[in-house]
């Protein structure tokens, strides 16, 4: 199979001629948009919310937007550019407060394609709450609406390519998702995965610890201290991690054309391996988003 990522000079886009495709198909990736809507039946997210401002997330969404409007806008621009598919790769919500999971359940039914939503390390905590393994327990069942019940693998079948999500918010992957992957991948059909955190690649770093003081990338070989793992709950990479890892870069994965991932809230696109690579888009609250084209 013959795969190549063609050059756009855009960071909204990518385009990638994959031989033997049936037909030319359109991807919507939109990731961190970071909603903060909220009820009455979340009152403790309130202030929180509250202290956000409609618009505000790190810096001020384009023409003082909500976050909300910014999204909305998003997938109607995207519906207007007809795409077969749209995959969301997390922390499209601040925290999960029912207001913005129902928003986010109404807008992948208003792109008029099939959906895939895979969680990111906001999307189950509540800023009045700790990160933990006991939080995320407790807030994943919310997400079963946008993830069909199944947040740690999914994949869908579009046009003989397949779109595989994998879980990646504690910054692991488990045996389990390592093993659903080689599947995925055994079928020999192109994929691309879609997943929230980005894999560590060299060229990546230097703009991560620019902008957070930590390699907040998953499987990151260097740049972790103990106080910065404390700080942002951290641990070491496990042995599936390492492994799914090493099955990317340089294992029997060479029909997986690319990674599409976030949580870095910058677009970096660079090559994981020959010819095969990883587009971070930007995020979503900042009016971010990326059409993929795949083209036969
Ligand atoms: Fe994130």
């Amino acid at each position: 199979m013959d795969i190549r990522h063609e050059p756009t000079g855009r960071g909204d886009r990518a385009r990638i001629h994959i031989s033997g495709l049936e037909r030319d198909l359109r991807i919507l990736h939109l990731t961190d948009s970071h909603m903060t809507e909220v009820d009455d039946r979340d009152p403790e997210a309130v202030p929180y919310s509250q202290s956000r401002g409609p618009g505000l997330f790190f810096k001020h969404t384009p023409n003082g937007e909500s976050t909300r409007e910014v999204f909305d806008r998003t997938l109607s621009e995207a519906r207007e550019l007809g795409v077969d598919a749209g995959v969301l790769t997390g922390d499209i919500i601040d925290f999960p407060a029912w207001a913005g999971i129902e928003h986010v359940e109404l807008g992948m039914k208003a792109l008029g394609a099939p959906t895939l939503f895979t969680p990111g390390n906001h999307d189950w905590h509540f800023q009045h709450l700790a990160w933990s393994d006991a939080v995320r327990q407790e807030y994943y069942p919310r997400l079963h609406r946008l993830t069909g019940g199944t947040p740690a693998c999914q994949s869908m079948e579009l046009g003989g390519v397949r779109l595989i999500a994998l879980d990646n918010s504690t910054y692991q992957i488990s045996l389990e998702q390592l093993t659903f992957l080689r599947r995925e991948l055994a079928t020999g059909q192109p994929c691309l995965l879609f997943i929230h955190i980005p894999i560590w690649i060299e060229s990546l770093a230097p703009a991560v610890l620019r902008s957070w003081g930590a390699p907040i990338m998953m499987a990151s070989p260097h740049g972790w201290t103990a106080e910065k793992r404390e700080h942002w709950q951290v641990v070491g990479s496990d042995p599936s991690t390492l492994a799914t890892y090493e099955l990317l870069m340089r294992g029997e994965s060479k029909n997986l054309a690319g990674i599409f991932c976030g949580h870095v809230h910058f677009e970096h696109t660079d090559a994981y391996r020959e010819e095969r690579v990883q587009y971070v888009s930007e995020a979503g609250f900042s009016g971010g988003y990326r059409i993929i084209d795949l083209l036969k």
